[in-house]
């Protein structure tokens, strides 16, 4: 999306429509009486006759409008005074969808909606965001019928915010690319498939990638990695991107680590047949790891950052891992298999393992569709947090408030680790009926001692959300592409 700040008056931007507000008590905003001003009180006989009353989000298009130089005028309800941060996500999204049709240009002037926790910056980034979002259409499969017309330009009236427009448009773009892995069919969507992407992001020069295959993996006694890639023809891959734009190349990077399950059956603990072709989105994790390596790409802030993609499909088959069968980690740590459906710490642990040995990050996080106990407890809203660094919670959970991609933090104490107790290897890789999101991330752990690190599960917040189910949200992209750019100041 291209972008340009104007401090040009709203009655004089030329555009195909400009973004004005009111708030609920039918008060027009300054920009909003300028433009009433200048078209001999189009806008007030339009709030007179009742077409719009100023509720948040509420919107209305006017169109054949004169004496001024925009050809169409988008009115917005604000709402009251005080806008809260989930008001102010209704505000930027009704615009978006207002707007995001429009050819040409759009302008928006609100501008005069910044307040102290929610600065101009914040809303220019915001609604570059907004914009994406309403834009966005899988087509890979399904091609439009028609070219849909588009917004191809913002104009943003008000200050130089083009650092947080352009900061918006990186997130955007990395939000989509992972939309699109995570919507991808999952016969097209194999480890393959995303060791191809992540050797695509690398081809600039900007990062290096590295993949290792599933032979090496095993040779190298990822064991615990294996046990899940074995059970499907398709070979499974751990791939590694590293990012160097630290102006020391040495300084500890900073890790993501995302699970990529192209394909979760559940494996020979089958799942239930209804709503299975879900679990195409078991990649989700990995697809927000890349989405964010494409928006620091485009960013290139100074830090350093190594994103580790851990990818395998888990079917049931006759090279299949067994309930009971006891597998070698990396880590040297054995593990009872009791339950082949809790598959992604499976892989996550020795990813987990290699990249701390070869890397010695100064964090880590690991993105994962985890357990369906952690969506169960906080729906489609939150991701579940877990970690025992207060200061690695404090930078996610800023992240978190200043991204609108939200964050709840669920605990991980050391009471819950004798639920992995196992007879016959040093952990189970589940623990019992209860606390399923926790006994989860307490496996995770003792694979990252002494590391900082902290566990996102995404399970409830990577897809669906809008009422239907079958669409992946690029969440969280705009949650560790915050975080990430944070650490460079
Ligand atoms: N990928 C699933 C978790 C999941 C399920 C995410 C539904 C979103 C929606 C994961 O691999 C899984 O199957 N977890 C099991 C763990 C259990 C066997 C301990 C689960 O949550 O049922
Ligand atoms: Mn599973
Ligand atoms: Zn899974």
């Amino acid at each position: 999306m291209q972008y340009q700040v104007v401090s040009d008056s709203a009655t004089q931007v030329q555009t195909g429509c400009i973004v004005v507000t009111l708030d609920q008590s039918g008060k027009l905003s300054d920009a909003a009486q300028a433009i009433n001003s200048a078209t001999g009180g189009f806008l007030q006989a339009r709030i007179d006759a009742k077409d719009i009353k100023g509720n948040v989000g509420d919107t209305l298009l006017l169109l054949g409008v004169s004496g001024i130089s925009a050809e169409r005028v988008l009115l917005v309800g604000t709402g009251k005074d005080e806008i809260s941060a989930f008001n102010a996500g209704k505000i930027v999204t009704a615009i978006a969808s207002g707007i995001a049709k429009i050819p040409g240009t759009v302008a928006v002037s609100i501008a005069d909606l910044a307040s102290e926790c929610m600065p101009e910056a914040w809303w220019a980034e915001q609604m570059m965001l907004a914009l994406h979002s309403a834009q966005y259409r899988f087509t890979a499969t399904k091609p439009a019928k028609e070219e849909p017309s588009k917004a191809e330009k913002l104009i943003w009236i008000g200050s130089d915010v083009g650092a947080a427009l352009e900061r918006g448009d990186a997130i955007g773009m990395g939000t989509d690319y992972a939309k699109d892995l995570g919507n991808m069919p999952p016969n097209i969507c194999t480890p393959t498939y995303l060791a191809e992407q992540a050797e695509a992001i690398a081809a600039d020069g900007s990062m290096t990638c590295k993949v290792y295959d599933e032979k090496e993996l095993e040779a190298m006694g990822a064991g615990s990695f294996y046990s899940v890639s074995k059970g499907s023809s398709e070979p499974g891959k751990i791939i590694i991107l590293q990012y160097l734009g630290a102006a020391d190349k040495n300084a500890a990077p900073h890790m993501l680590v995302g699970k990529g399950i192209t394909f979760d059956t559940g494996g020979i603990s089958l799942k239930p047949g209804p709503k299975m072709d879900e679990m195409k989105y078991d990649m989700c994790g990995a697809a927000s790891v890349l989405g964010t390596m494409k928006t620091i790409q485009a960013l290139k802030p100074a830090i350093n950052v190594v994103a580790i993609v851990t990818s395998a499909e888990n079917m049931p088959s006759g090279h299949a891992s067994k309930p009971g069968d006891v597998v070698t980690s990396l880590s040297g740590l054995t593990i009872e298999i009791l339950n082949t459906d809790a598959e992604g710490r499976l892989v996550l642990c020795d990813a987990l393992t290699l990249g701390i040995r070869d890397y010695q990050p100064a964090s880590v996080v690991d993105i994962a569709t985890l357990t369906g106990a952690c969506m169960a407890a906080l729906g489609k809203v939150n991701s579940g947090l877990f970690t025992t660094d207060e200061g690695l919670a404090t930078e996610l959970m800023t992240a978190s408030g200043y991204s609108r991609d939200r964050i709840w933090r669920l605990p991980l104490e050391e009471d819950y680790q004798a639920g992995l107790d196992s007879n016959f290897a040093d952990i189970a890789n589940i623990g019992g009926p209860l606390a399923g999101a926790t006994t989860a991330a307490c496996f995770l752990s003792r694979f990252t001692e002494g590391t900082r690190w902290a566990h996102l599960d995404i399970a409830g917040p990577a897809w669906g959300g809008d009422g239907t189910t079958k669409n992946s949200t690029g969440r969280p992209v705009p949650l560790l592409s915050t975080y990430l750019l944070n650490k460079e100041s």
